[in-house]
């Protein structure tokens, strides 16, 4: 930073601070942060975040609750120790170093694939990926001529770079006021306890999965509107939130070596689409697809009898059926599709017909960012893939197989993450016999997240949308 650029962040602070008396006299030549004390430090963060809409604030509330050490997870995994493991493999666990997408987004944003331009936008990358104060390295306390890309920073005295390492760590959800929140409040803890409502409310989740990060000048977004797809399903009409679908419920111990009750309570894992981030934790993610299952279900459709004209009747339909999902299919970042392919074979097991399609949304990235196309699936609706052939033979065979990825090839390649990152995984595969004539079509297998069968519906299905 320049001194006038000190002397603009000493202003910008006492403008914000209402002007009440904070005093700093840089050095000249000295290193570039102002000398403040570390209360002051923090209040000026905390000031200037507070003036930030929600989407580019850290949580500023991290006080330590009474009774415990520090803010780690691995604190609070002591004594929770099996909400601490599941915890442990979920994506919250997954947001930071072992993403080697965010990594290389993360250096995008603060501008080290251009030469051109110095704009530094990554301070509000970090407020939702590592959300609590301690967690990050650097804090914001004003912005360089009111520029969005020109952040004023200083250390952070309470830097806790282990606690950063955890992501989105039990804190975030639980800890505000300087207390641990609950469902109860009135469990004999060593910590203090009190019911927060709020918890299971949606906002516990929105405020983060609610995001308009949109940077054209780094052709570089993290926005999606899963809170506002909720909002308007058929799930949020039956009283269905987050939590009720991505952390189911189990009856257990809160404390194992605790002389406590079982209790209802709630899993950990946050599954949603289950694809591992890299290519070691399939190991521990697999034991978690029968449970969530997929948002959609795969099948084959005929056409109606009664509006089957002969040319209709050479038709197939593929239906992907948003069934579990309580918002769009598949929703989230606007680089999340799916990819459905379906082959017809002869009574000789020749293709005659083949078909693939993508479900998600496109975006242009470059020059600027662009939507070029959205077909993904309303709660409770279906999305047809028609397959034609050129003549109608009387039995065949259709094969179909569904993929979910992360993002799209040429993203994958342009930072180079084969191997470090795993783009996508099958979750559907299925053949089909179909008769022709009776316009029958009979299911011969099927192997999705439930494992293999020779019927659709699964035994154990989670809360349907
Ligand atoms: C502090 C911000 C924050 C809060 C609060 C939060 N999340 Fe997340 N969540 C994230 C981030 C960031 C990711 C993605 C991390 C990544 O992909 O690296 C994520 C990923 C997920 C995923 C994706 C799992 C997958 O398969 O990839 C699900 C599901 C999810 N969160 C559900 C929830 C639910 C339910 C709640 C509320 C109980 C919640 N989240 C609260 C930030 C948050
Ligand atoms: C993304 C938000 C989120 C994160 C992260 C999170 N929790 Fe939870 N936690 C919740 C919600 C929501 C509930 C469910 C409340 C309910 O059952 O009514 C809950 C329930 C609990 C309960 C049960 C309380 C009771 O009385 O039934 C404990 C204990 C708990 N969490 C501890 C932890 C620990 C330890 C971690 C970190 C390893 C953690 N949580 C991480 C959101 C979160
Ligand atoms: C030294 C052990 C210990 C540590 C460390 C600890 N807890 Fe607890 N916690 C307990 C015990 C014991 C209970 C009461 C359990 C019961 O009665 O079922 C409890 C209760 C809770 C509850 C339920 C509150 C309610 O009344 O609804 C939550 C949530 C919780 N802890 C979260 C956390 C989080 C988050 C951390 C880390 C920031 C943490 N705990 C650290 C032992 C601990
Ligand atoms: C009715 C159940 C249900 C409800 C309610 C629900 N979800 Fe989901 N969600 C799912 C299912 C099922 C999936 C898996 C979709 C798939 O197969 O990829 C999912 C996927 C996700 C993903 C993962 C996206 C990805 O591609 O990894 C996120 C993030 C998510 N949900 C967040 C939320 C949030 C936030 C809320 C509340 C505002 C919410 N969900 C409400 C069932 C639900
Ligand atoms: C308002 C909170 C918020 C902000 C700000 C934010 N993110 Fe995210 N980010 C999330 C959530 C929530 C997810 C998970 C979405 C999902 O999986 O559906 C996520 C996911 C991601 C992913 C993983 C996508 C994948 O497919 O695995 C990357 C990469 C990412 N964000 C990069 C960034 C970058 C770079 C910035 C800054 C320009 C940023 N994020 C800003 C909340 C945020």
């Amino acid at each position: 930073m320049s001194i006038a650029g000190m002397a603009l962040a000493a202003l910008a602070l006492i403008a914000l601070l209402g002007g009440a008396l904070v005093y700093f006299s840089p050095e000249p030549g000295s290193d570039d942060t102002p000398q403040m004390s570390d209360d002051e430090i923090l209040e000026a963060a905390h000031q200037f975040y507070k003036s930030r809409p929600y989407y580019e604030r850290p949580f500023l509330d991290f006080e330590i609750p009474e009774g415990l050490p520090d803010l780690r997870s691995e604190t609070c995994g002591q004594c929770h120790g099996e909400i601490h493991r599941e915890w442990s493999i979920s994506t919250h666990r997954r947001a930071w170093t072992h993403n080697p997408q965010f990594m290389e987004e993360l250096a995008k944003a603060r501008g080290d694939y251009y030469d051109d331009q110095d704009d530094d936008f990554s301070w509000m990358c970090v407020n939702c990926h590592t959300p609590m104060v301690p967690q990050l390295e650097k804090l914001v306390i004003g912005l360089e001529n009111d520029e969005i890309g020109r952040p004023i920073y200083v250390d952070n005295p309470i830097f806790d770079e282990a606690m950063q390492d955890e992501a989105i760590g039990c804190a975030t959800c639980h800890v505000q006021d300087g207390t641990v929140y609950g469902p109860r409040g009135d469990t004999d803890a060593p910590h203090a306890v009190a019911r927060g409502d709020h918890l299971l409310d949606e906002q516990n989740c929105v405020r983060c999965h609610q995001a308009e990060a949109i940077f054209p000048e780094q052709n570089l977004g993290c926005f999606f509107s899963t809170g506002d797809e909720w909002e308007k399903s058929p799930a949020a009409d039956k009283g269905h939130h987050c939590q009720d679908c991505h952390m189911p419920k189990t009856t257990r111990k809160l404390a194992e070596a605790y002389d406590v009750p079982e209790r209802e309570t709630r899993r950990h894992w946050f599954g949603g689409s289950l694809i591992p981030k890299q290519p070691e934790f399939e190991e521990e993610i697999k034991a978690l697809r029968p449970i969530f299952g997929s948002g959609a279900t795969v099948s084959l459709d005929l056409p109606d009898d009664a509006d089957c004209d002969d040319e209709d009747c050479q038709k197939l339909a593929v239906r992907v059926h948003n069934e579990f999902a309580g918002h769009l299919f598949p929703t989230g970042d606007p680089e999340r599709h799916v990819e459905v392919t379906a082959v017809v074979r002869n009574a000789h097991g020749d293709a005659v017909a083949e078909v693939s399609e993508q479900i998600g949304s496109r975006y242009q990235w470059y020059p600027e960012i662009k939507l070029l196309s959205d077909n993904r699936i309303d709660p409770g609706e279906s999305h047809l893939i028609d397959i034609d052939w050129p003549s109608a033979p009387e039995a065949l065979t259709v094969e179909i197989e569904a993929y979910k990825y992360r993002m799209h090839e040429d993203d994958f390649d342009y930072h180079d993450l084969h191997g470090r990152l795993v783009r996508g995984r099958r979750f559907h595969h299925s053949s089909w016999q179909v008769d022709n004539v009776r316009r029958e079509a009979t299911l011969e297998f099927v192997e999705d997240d439930f494992g293999r069968r020779d019927e659709l519906d699964p035994e154990n299905t989670p809360p349907s949308n």
